[in-house]
């Protein structure tokens, strides 16, 4: 990915700042008290500064608010790299004791998904304000007593969601909820690559310490990597938690040692009947990544940055006959009739959200917000929940895969059960 930075003022610039957009993204008026604390730094602290981590500090090495005081890693190939983007930094091999440095305000949580929950624990008890990657916990409970701790340290937690700070999703949103593409009846997301999803490794007793997305000790593989950042846009779109999820997974081609499926399929189903559906498969790329957002009117793809309307001009002569020719013939055939005649033969282009194809992600605008926020102390209204709800959709999902049954939200994991199904409203959780 591209490491230079969003520029923040042309973010703002671009988006208005209308007081409807911070309505629906509450988070961003973390940016607005910036002007005040530009004498002020936040001196940081990254736990396990592997491939993400290392991305993270090649961002916040740009922003003279962040100071990049201390790393902590088990791994000493990690520990030099990191050292070559942060120089000065004190190194630590044991993250409890960069905890007990009174000198770090803040830290960035960015190992293995089962290391989280405890160093995300210790971190708040020690008075950390905290950025803890996705999916931020293991288990749906580790979630949960995640979120309650931060609330009864009450310091500042931002997870891993990168796409809440992304111009070509927030623009998105503005236009779905301002209805453009008329009624949205279903999302579907997927992402699919064609590799095996593998890191080489220098010798063999390193195999899991590397490649730990492939085993269910660490990680809950395509569901956990993966869905946490896709399901977290049908829900911002729809903007309520769907109520049941049913799913099937298995490993279908990677069949090399690993525990984690290679191909998965997940249906979420809102109370009124609308769908988001997840699925993976990782050994066929040809679709990509993206999720469609599928409206009445029109239909958007944010990670493309398009989205095209239902009404488009004719298609060309040629195709029209095509089609014209497919129909009359169809329709010469009782018991087949047009339905699976194409429905169109028009090519339909489409138009870019924000002007041109996007070249980044909002990654280096998320960890400026954290920064912004662990200087003002002050934490953004819902950053915290869309973590929170993206992992917990995410694990559940996995938990249907696994149980072969259709399975419920549970109440139990829902903040604040009235305000559950419209996540928009959750200043009394
Ligand atoms: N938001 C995103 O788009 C995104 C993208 C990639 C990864 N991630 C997340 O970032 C996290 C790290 O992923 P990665 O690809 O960088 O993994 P990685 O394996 O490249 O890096 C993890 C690092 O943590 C270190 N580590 C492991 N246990 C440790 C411990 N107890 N104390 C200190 N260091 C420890 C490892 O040695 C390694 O250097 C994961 O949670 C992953 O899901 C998020």
């Amino acid at each position: 990915m591209n490491n230079k930075p969003i520029d923040r003022r042309d973010f703002l610039k671009e988006l208005g700042m209308a007081s409807a957009l911070f309505a629906a993204t509450p988070w961003l008026s973390v940016f607005s008290e910036s002007k005040q604390t530009n004498n002020e730094k936040c001196r940081l602290g990254i736990i396990g500064p592997g491939s993400r981590g290392r991305l993270h500090m090649s961002f916040l090495a740009q922003n003279p608010k962040a100071e990049m005081a201390a790393i902590c890693d088990i791994y000493q190939p990690s520990i030099d790299e990191a050292l070559k983007i942060a120089p000065k930094a004190k190194v630590y091999r044991d993250y409890r004791q960069l905890l007990d440095d009174k000198s770090i305000d803040a830290v960035l949580i960015v190992t293995p998904l089962n290391t989280h929950y405890q160093i995300f624990i210790d971190a708040c008890e020690a008075g950390k304000q905290v950025f803890c990657e996705k999916t931020i916990g293991f288990t749906m409970d580790e979630c949960l007593a995640m979120y309650n701790k931060h609330k009864e340290v009450n310091n500042i937690f931002f997870t891993g969601q990168q796409r809440l700070f992304d111009p070509r999703y927030i623009k998105t949103m503005e236009m779905v909820h301002q209805g453009v593409f008329g009624e949205i009846a279903a999302i579907q997301t997927f992402w699919n690559r064609n590799n095996d999803w593998r890191r080489p490794v220098p010798s063999p007793e390193l195999e899991r310490h590397i490649n730990w997305r492939l085993y269910k000790e660490y990680s809950k593989g395509l569901m956990t990597e993966l869905a946490c950042h896709q399901l977290q846009i049908g829900t911002w779109a729809l903007n309520k938690m769907p109520e049941t999820v049913m799913g099937t997974g298995a490993i279908t081609f990677w069949k090399d040692g690993r525990e984690v499926y290679d191909n998965v399929h997940t249906i979420y189903t809102f109370d009124d009947g609308k769908q988001m559906t997840f699925s993976s498969v990782i050994s066929n790329k040809f679709y990509g990544l993206e999720e469609q957002i599928l409206g009445n009117k029109g239909t958007v793809e944010p990670e493309k940055g398009k989205y095209y309307f239902e009404n488009v001009d004719p298609a060309p002569g040629f195709l029209q006959l095509i089609n014209e020719w497919e129909n009359s013939l169809f329709e010469k055939i009782p018991f087949a009739g047009t339905s699976w005649a194409p429905e169109t033969a028009n090519v339909n282009n489409g138009e870019y959200i924000t002007g041109e194809r996007p070249k980044v992600d909002g990654t280096s605008l998320l960890l400026d917000a954290f920064v912004e926020a662990v200087i003002t102390h002050k934490q953004p209204a819902r950053v915290v929940e869309e973590g929170y709800y993206a992992a917990i959709l995410s694990l559940l999902g996995h938990e249907a895969i696994e149980r072969g049954e259709i399975l419920t939200f549970p109440d139990k994991y829902k903040l604040n059960y009235m305000n559950h199904k419209a996540i928009t409203n959750t200043e009394n959780v």
